[in-house]
């Protein structure tokens, strides 16, 4: 299950949370490409500095290990304000959300990981602390109850979520600052590459950095757990520098293949053309056959293979293209 681990951005474990901080970009200009989003971002930054005033709030969206809760924190750097972090399953109750807000001080960012995961309950109390920085809470039980409204401080909510289509209207239309994060290019993955190398104490041939670049599904979290991968091959294998023939190795014994298929892209290809006709299949019945939960194949499989037009979406379900069966070495027959 190790190349499971590698490709699917999901899973997390302590060693690489230490590890993605260190390779942590902290300010916007060491951000790599999302040249759009750091454009914008950078306007509305300055110009809330300008005016003293907290920034927008801001929702980022887009496949995990893209760069969102990095960017949060580049954000609320440039902004020299504090940041608090939470999750949307971590905000059980109103009363927790309530907490959180009344703690807050003036221009701090509150950033929601998953924020399409809120509890309805919980949203609502959001709703006025978005747009009019009060909270109304009940004081007392029964007829006697009353309503409060206390004033919040003014602060920047960042929200980010693999799914933007889950969130509800009123929630959506409140964040002023919308941002889409797509997936990287080859060439900015080499830059990533390089960089995370020099962080972690490693040379790196240039074309050792390409092949582990091409390799990574659009995604840096993905080159830079390839790359510590490949590190502990070199260290093993050489004297820890990071050549084209260590980095091809170990690529293949993780079985990421040319294009950073793995075992369950290739299965989730392969059921599909030979179970289904290559589609149109609904997405339930893809996770059924090969084992996985459809969220997991809509987050971090199918965009990297819509990406490389190896699959497309349609009304009736996924269709597996031509390219998918050239790749696999499976006849494609027209119709
Ligand atoms: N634009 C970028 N430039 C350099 N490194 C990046 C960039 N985006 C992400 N990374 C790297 O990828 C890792 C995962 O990013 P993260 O922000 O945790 O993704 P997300 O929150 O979208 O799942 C980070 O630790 C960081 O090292
Ligand atoms: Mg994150």
């Amino acid at each position: 299950m190790e190349e499971n681990k590698i490709i699917n951005p999901n899973l997390e474990d302590f060693e690489e949370e230490n590890i993605e901080k260190s390779l942590r970009p902290q300010k916007l200009d060491e951000y790599i490409g999302q040249d759009k989003v750091k454009e914008n971002m950078k306007i509305y930054i300055e110009a809330a500095k300008k005016r003293g005033e907290a920034l927008d709030h801001v929702l980022l969206y887009g496949p995990p290990g893209l760069g969102k809760t990095t960017l949060s924190n580049i954000i609320a750097n440039e902004m020299e304000s504090n940041i608090k972090i939470t999750s949307g399953p971590a905000i059980e109750k109103p009363g927790d959300l309530a907490s959180i807000l009344t703690n807050l001080s003036e221009n701090d960012v509150l950033f929601i990981d998953e924020i399409h995961r809120l509890n309805r309950n919980v949203e609502e109390i959001l709703y006025p602390a978005l747009e009019d920085f009060s909270l109304d809470i009940m004081i007392g039980k029964g007829p006697t109850a009353k309503s409060i409204r206390l004033d919040l401080p003014k602060f920047t909510l960042i929200g980010a979520t693999t799914k933007a289509g889950m969130l509800t209207t009123p929630l959506r239309d409140r964040f002023g600052i919308v941002n889409r994060l797509e997936l990287y290019t080859v060439e900015q993955l080499e830059i990533i590459v390089k960089r995370s190398s020099i962080i972690l104490g490693c040379k790196i041939e240039d074309k050792a950095a390409t092949e582990i670049a091409r390799r990574s599904r659009g995604t840096p979290r993905i080159a830079n757990r390839i790359l510590k991968r490949v590190i502990d091959y070199a260290q093993v294998l050489g004297d820890g520098d990071i050549t084209l023939k260590i980095a091809k190795t170990a690529l293949n014994r993780l079985e990421i293949d040319e294009l950073g298929l793995d075992e369950i892209d290739r299965k989730m290809l392969e059921t599909m053309i030979f179970n289904f006709k290559g589609g149109p299949v609904g997405i339930e019945t893809i996770a059924t056959t090969i084992g996985e939960e459809p969220d997991t194949i809509e987050d971090v499989y199918e965009p990297y293979l819509i990406q490389i037009g190896f699959l497309s979406r349609t009304l009736r379900g996924r269709v597996v293209l031509k390219p998918a069966y050239q790749h696999l070495g499976i006849e494609y027959n027209e119709e």
